[in-house]
């Protein structure tokens, strides 16, 4: 048997996990993948929410932007997780301002109808604590989230680097993830800049899986101003009073704490 050496195959970034059907959308500029899935597990979703609770216990009112979201799941993830763990208190969360470059994606998202894995509906039941007909209709593999879900979500198409302009209120999170990879250089630093110029210190950047695996992005959001904390994926300005070495231990503190 001839084994071939694999020496020559190389992928622009770490394993990513993606349903096996994937879009792929091609500009001249940069290719990227468009698929997500329910509660896709880049985010560490209980301490994610943990994180929101402590940090924005004192706010009125969080911004959530929930950018480059192609169809729609991680923000229906989010809404169903926030209304799950706080009920009435989730409020000062929504809407969630769910944007992405391809109509195409905006209008699935709109429509709310997903064809989903087991695995997603697996997760979708344990986030849900069990609650899935509260939030979907389904039918077998098909789902549709009800307007529970979807009263909270506000889809609207957009470019994350002109957008980013707008997202300068206080307490806003902004969620961009799993893009910046495909990006050509020069528009990851253009994103870090922005974002390091236009956000305000007490707000979040999330990103994904692809995103943190990039030495660009870790040299970019450095070199303007931005540390990354041990929560996986998530980044604050360095004036930010959490440093990296003890933002898990200051969320756990803070639950003890409370309970
Ligand atoms: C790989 S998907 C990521 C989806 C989801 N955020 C996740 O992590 O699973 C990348 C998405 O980024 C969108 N996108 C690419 N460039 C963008 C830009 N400049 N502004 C907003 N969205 C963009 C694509 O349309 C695509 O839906």
């Amino acid at each position: 048997m001839i084994v071939n050496s694999v020496n020559n195959i190389s992928y622009p970034y770490n394993a990513p996990s993606f349903k096996n059907f994937c879009v792929k959308q091609c500009t001249p500029e940069y290719s990227f993948l468009t698929k997500t899935e329910f509660f896709r597990q880049d985010v560490c979703w209980n301490r994610f929410i943990d994180l929101l609770n402590m940090k924005y216990k004192n706010a009125d009112k969080v911004n959530i932007v929930c950018h480059a979201c192609s169809d729609g799941e991680e923000a229906y993830s989010l809404a169903l997780k926030l209304i799950t763990d706080f009920g009435e208190k989730a409020e000062k969360f929504f809407p969630i301002i769910a944007r992405d470059i391809n109509h195409d994606n905006i209008c699935l998202a709109k429509a709310g109808e997903f064809a989903v894995s087991d695995i997603e509906l697996d997760r979708i039941d344990t986030y849900s604590e069990g609650n899935f007909s509260k939030f979907f209709n389904s039918i077998g593999h098909y789902i549709k989230a009800k307007d529970i879900l979807k009263d909270k979500i506000i889809f609207e198409q957009g470019d994350i680097l002109t957008d980013v302009e707008q997202f300068g209120a206080e307490n806003t999170v902004i969620m961009c993830r799993n893009i910046l990879p495909n990006m050509p250089p020069a528009m990851r630093k253009e994103l870090a800049e922005k974002l390091s110029k236009y956000i305000a210190p007490s707000s979040l950047v999330v990103f994904g899986e692809w995103d943190i695996c990039d030495k660009l992005v870790y040299k970019y959001m450095a070199e303007n101003g931005f540390i990354m904390s041990n929560l996986r994926g998530i980044y604050y300005k360095s004036e930010n009073k959490y440093k990296p070495a003890n933002l898990i231990r200051e969320m756990y503190l803070y639950l003890s704490k409370k309970n």
